[in-house]
């Protein structure tokens, strides 16, 4: 049935209601009698914003700019803050799902893919380059869980302003766990996520994001798992793999979530 059929089949009240909206708003272009164009659509002209590119792409940089204005303050604080849970006792799955609903605004290379995507992107880069180690691809599973944070509410400077970098004096060489950075989501799902991830792991979701900057302080533990574990896992993480279209789903994952966080977690 065509919509211009479908559309007659409403009582006249909610046609009527529908037109002057859609008339107060401007967003529709009387083409006949009925307010349909030459397709039988009603046109609409633009449902609120639309961003451009360039659009995004401004809001993105303004978001890292102002990330890069946090201070050593801010981050005492956010680490306050996240020692309590962000949403509960909850199962990682549900984690992972939650992911579809996460679209990063500072991603001007994926746009509004969603960090489900992304994810499942990171995954199957990983396992076609060979990686079998089942830890570390669980570990990957839930590298980005930290972003659910503006779920509740979480200034997305305080997530992702292009990773992490030095914040103040440091010493060089003297080790990442004496330094101090930026405050971003990897330092959430660190947070959350330590007590249930091997040493190991817990470095490799606290330290994924940073960026050259921070290499001269890593110490002979930092460098060891540099490595074995960020080396091979960045290069699937940044950039050149966002427009691969994923071939498994989340459900495909599902024995190596059960295998690793077979029980609730608080997250
Ligand atoms: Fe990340
Ligand atoms: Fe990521």
């Amino acid at each position: 049935m065509s919509l211009k059929k479908t559309a007659a089949k409403f009582p006249r009240p909610i046609k009527d209601f529908v037109k002057r909206k859609l008339n107060q708003h401007g967003y529709y272009d009387i083409r006949d009698g009925n307010g349909l164009n030459e397709h039988g659509f009603y046109d609409i002209r633009g449902v609120g914003e639309i961003t451009t590119i360039d659009e995004f792409k401004e809001r993105a940089f303004a978001i890292s700019k102002r990330s890069r204005l946090q201070t050593q303050e801010e981050v005492i604080a956010l680490k306050k803050k996240y020692e309590q849970p962000i949403l509960g006792e909850i199962a990682v799955e549900r984690l992972l799902e939650l992911q579809a609903q996460i679209i990063d605004p500072t991603n001007v290379l994926m746009f509004t893919g969603s960090q489900l995507t992304h994810t499942l992107q990171v995954l199957e880069s990983m396992e076609k380059a060979g990686i079998t180690d089942r830890e570390f691809l669980a570990t990957t599973l839930i590298h980005d869980l930290g972003k659910l944070a503006s779920l509740k509410g979480e200034k997305w400077e305080n997530l992702e302003g292009g990773g992490k970098i030095p914040l103040g004096e440091n010493l060089p060489g003297s080790g990442f766990e004496n330094c101090s950075f930026n405050w971003d989501h990897a330092d959430v799902v660190h947070a959350r996520f330590h007590p249930y991830v091997s040493k190991d792991m817990a470095w490799v979701l606290k330290w994924h994001s940073i960026q050259t900057e921070c290499e001269p302080l890593m110490d002979a533990r930092d460098r060891a798992l540099f490595e074995k574990y960020y080396k091979p896992f960045v290069r699937h993480d940044r950039t050149f793999i966002f427009h691969h279209l994923p071939k498994k789903r989340l459900s495909d994952y599902l024995p190596l979530v059960k295998e690793f966080f077979p029980e609730k977690m608080l997250f």
